[in-house]
This record gives C-alpha cells, structure tokens and sequence, in this order.
C-alpha cells in the first residue's frame, strides 16, 4: 500500500477536469480519472493517470469506481466533485425530467460520491471533498434556473457538510470558477437554443446567448482552476472557499451590491453583449 495521496476527479473527460486531474498527477498524486466518455481521456492514460468509466447518476458505476481505487490503493485522500452541466433555457419552457436531470448530475452525483467514499475517509481520519461550484452558485445568471439552483444547492450542502466532517478530520472545500474555457458553454448555449430559442423568453434567450458568446471569448484558462485545487487539496490549512476565472471578483462585489443592483448589473451587461455580438 501506498503513502502518496490518491484522488479521484469526476468530469475529467473534458475542460477544467482534464486540467485538474494533470495538475494533481504533476504533483505526485496517484490520480483516478471518471467520466462518461472514457476514450476522450486517452491524453490522461498517456501520462499514467487510471481512467474509468464513471456515470455519476449511476449508483453502480459510482460504487465499481470507488471500490477499484480502495482495492487497488487501499485509500481516498481526495475526492474533486467536478462533473456537471449547464441545464439552460426558462423555468416555464424546461421540461420536469431535464430539472430532475440536472440536480442528479450537479447536487445528487456530487453527493453519492461523497456518500461513496466516506467511509474509507473516516477510516483514516483524514481526506478532503473539494465540490466545484460555480460563480453561479452565488449569482444568478438569467435564464438559467435549474443550473443556478443546483450550484446553490451545491454550496449549502457543502457548507453544512464542512460543519459534520470537521469533527473526524475530513475537510471540505468550495471551488468557485468564473467563465473557463471549455465545453460548457456550446452545451450551456444548445439548452437554451433548442428550450428557448422560441416563443415567449426568445428575446431574454437572444440576449442570454449574446452573453454566453461574449463570455466565451474572455474566458479563462481552466489551468486557473486546477491550480487552486491543488491548494484545496494540498495545502496544509486550505481556506473554505476559493474563485477565479473571468468574471469571478463579482462574488466579491456581491457583498456590497444590493439584489436590484446585481440585476440592473445583468441589464447593463445584457445590453453590451448585445452591442458586442452584433
Ligand atoms: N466552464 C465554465 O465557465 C464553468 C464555470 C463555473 C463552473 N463550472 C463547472 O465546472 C465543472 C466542469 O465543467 P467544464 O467547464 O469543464 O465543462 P465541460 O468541458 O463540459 O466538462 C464537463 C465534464 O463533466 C462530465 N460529466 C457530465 N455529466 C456527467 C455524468 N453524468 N457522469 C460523469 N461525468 C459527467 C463530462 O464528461 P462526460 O460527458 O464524458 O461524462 C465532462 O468531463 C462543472 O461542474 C461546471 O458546472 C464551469
């Protein structure tokens, strides 16, 4: 058995997965890689990280997963909830199961790994949950209800777990990036196309898709996210919270704006981006 530190990264087919599961495996973490599409992870086994094949809705591949690592390493240091979507288009138009969908992938998947892997975490009185939420889990973006409600969902679950792991010496940490360059956006932009793209929200869809292209244009890096889990996961005190990213430092002016101002804020932004993308 081993004594480096062993981690598994959900969503690391794609984006700021991918990043962060090199970033750790640069540090010399044994670095378990899941998502869906294992073949899109070939660049990960070339540098000897393990990639699997994990569905985060699916209970049974969340098990097999978690088991293989415990079989193979005998622990589970780090746990980087990081798979997820952006479900868009409005509440009206997004049909129930889309919903039940998203929280399954963003809230509940997050949730049966952390489930999954607890109890070698306790058994070794030490590990750290690090959930990737989003700017959007503090600042509603239109649009984009289900998304934002399940990043929120995210944060108060990863608050109150903090509070109950403390005591047997598991930490969790918050992660939240502001606009990174990956799929998200083109999956984010097809929601609200093919849900919105019509009928009644099509002007508010027209203008939420102006912003999602200009966003993508000043997006960060996802090598910016990777590197502050590898302070989440690493550091000896890491700090409850961390952001970065394009956009991100509204979350610092978020506490001095009141509510009708953040939403003046996204008219104003809303109408530049159309300005921009014209
Ligand atoms: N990009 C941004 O601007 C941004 C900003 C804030 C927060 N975030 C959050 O950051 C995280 C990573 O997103 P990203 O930007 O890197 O997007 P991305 O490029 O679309 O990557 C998303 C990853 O999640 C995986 N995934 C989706 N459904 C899954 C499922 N059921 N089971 C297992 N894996 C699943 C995908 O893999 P498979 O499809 O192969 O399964 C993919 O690897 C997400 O939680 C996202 O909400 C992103």
């Amino acid at each position: 058995m081993t004594h480096r530190k062993v981690a598994l990264v959900t969503g690391a087919s794609s984006g700021i997965g991918n990043a962060i599961a090199r970033s750790l495996h640069r540090n010399g973490v044994i670095v378990y890689a899941g998502a869906r599409r294992v073949s899109r992870m070939n660049d990960l086994d070339d540098l000897g990280i393990t990639t699997l094949a994990l569905d985060v809705t699916d209970p049974i591949s969340v098990e097999n997963v978690v088991d293989r690592i415990v079989s193979e390493t005998g622990r589970v240091d780090i746990l980087v909830n990081n798979a997820g979507y952006g479900l868009m288009g409005a509440l009206e138009d997004v049909p129930m199961d889309q919903a039940r969908d998203q929280f399954d992938v963003n809230l509940f998947g997050a949730a049966r790994l952390i489930q999954s892997v607890l109890p070698m975490m306790r058994q070794q009185h030490s590990g750290r949950i690090i959930n990737i939420t989003s700017v959007d889990g503090k600042v509603a973006q239109p649009l984009a209800s289900w998304y934002v409600a399940s990043k929120f969902a995210l944060e108060g679950l990863s608050d109150a777990l903090r509070l109950e792991l403390e005591p047997l010496g598991i930490q969790t940490v918050v992660i939240e990036p502001g606009a990174i360059q990956s799929e998200w956006a083109d999956i984010a932009a097809e929601h609200l196309r093919t849900t919105s793209g019509q009928g009644p929200y099509k002007p508010t869809a027209d203008r939420a898709a102006a912003i999602l292209t200009v966003v993508k244009q000043f997006s960060s890096k996802p090598r910016v996210i990777a590197r502050l889990v590898d302070r989440a996961a690493l550091s000896r005190r890491p700090k409850t919270r961390y952001h970065a990213g394009s956009g991100s430092q509204i979350l610092v002016a978020r506490r001095f704006l009141s509510d009708k101002m953040i939403d003046h804020l996204w008219q104003v932004i809303g109408e530049a981006a159309e300005r921009f993308a014209r």
